[in-house]
């Protein structure tokens, strides 16, 4: 009897010595590490941008930006509002997105800007068989958003083929890429004017802290 009450209490006390140990690793587990801060390289202030607005309720709108890189110039762009499917994507000739003279919504921005008067192209055609506003399509997943970048070798802020105070247009449709003159992208469903960083400094209102 006395030997099975000293092995109760032995096997008692380990239990109580395991649960006592089991305990001290319930503390609180250290706090992690603290995540060093990813330190990104501070993006650079695009040197121009578009902002994007539906046309004919259509809903689609957004943000272009463009800046210089190896290569040409880098367009971003980030729209929402689409139907699902590509969208022919373009720069045209006028900085205006008023319906035309036949009502026509974005009308007003005229056909691809074309300072050649090249055939209409797939934005990576060769100079000379595409039009300079030509960048192909975009294309908006199931939640009618389309974002992404890609540079154009062809556009710039200057000269001839400045996009400066051009418009931008998305397409109800896909730009098939070959039809002319337009590849057949169907209604303009959004649309916003190209403008410089630099002269939205100059038309900010006085006393306005200088965009970054
Ligand atoms: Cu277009
Ligand atoms: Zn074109």
């Amino acid at each position: 009897m006395l030997a099975r009450l000293t092995l109760g209490c032995v096997l008692a006390g380990s239990l109580l010595l395991s649960a006592c140990a089991e305990d001290t690793s319930v503390d609180p587990p250290p706090a992690p590490e603290a995540e060093p801060i990813e330190e990104e390289a501070p993006e650079e202030a695009p040197e121009a941008s578009a902002l994007i607005r539906p046309l004919d309720d259509s809903g689609v709108e957004g943000l272009i930006t463009f800046q210089t890189t190896n290569g040409g110039v880098q367009v971003t762009y980030a729209l929402a509002g689409l139907t699902p499917g590509a969208h022919g994507f373009h720069v045209h000739e006028n900085g205006d997105c008023d319906p035309g003279d036949d009502g026509t919504p974005g009308g007003a921005a005229g056909g691809h800007f074309a300072p050649q008067e090249d055939p209409h192209g797939a934005p990576s055609a060769e100079a000379g068989q595409r039009h300079v506003g030509d960048f192909g399509n975009i294309e908006a997943g199931a939640d009618g958003r389309a974002s992404g970048t890609f540079v154009d070798a062809l556009i710039a802020f200057e000269g001839d083929n400045s996009i400066i105070d051009r418009a931008v247009v998305v397409h109800a449709e896909a730009d098939d890429l070959e039809s002319q003159p337009s590849g057949n992208a169907g209604a303009r469903v959004g649309c916003g004017v190209v403008r410089s960083m630099a002269s939205m400094q100059q038309n900010l209102p006085p006393g306005h802290p200088p965009i970054n």
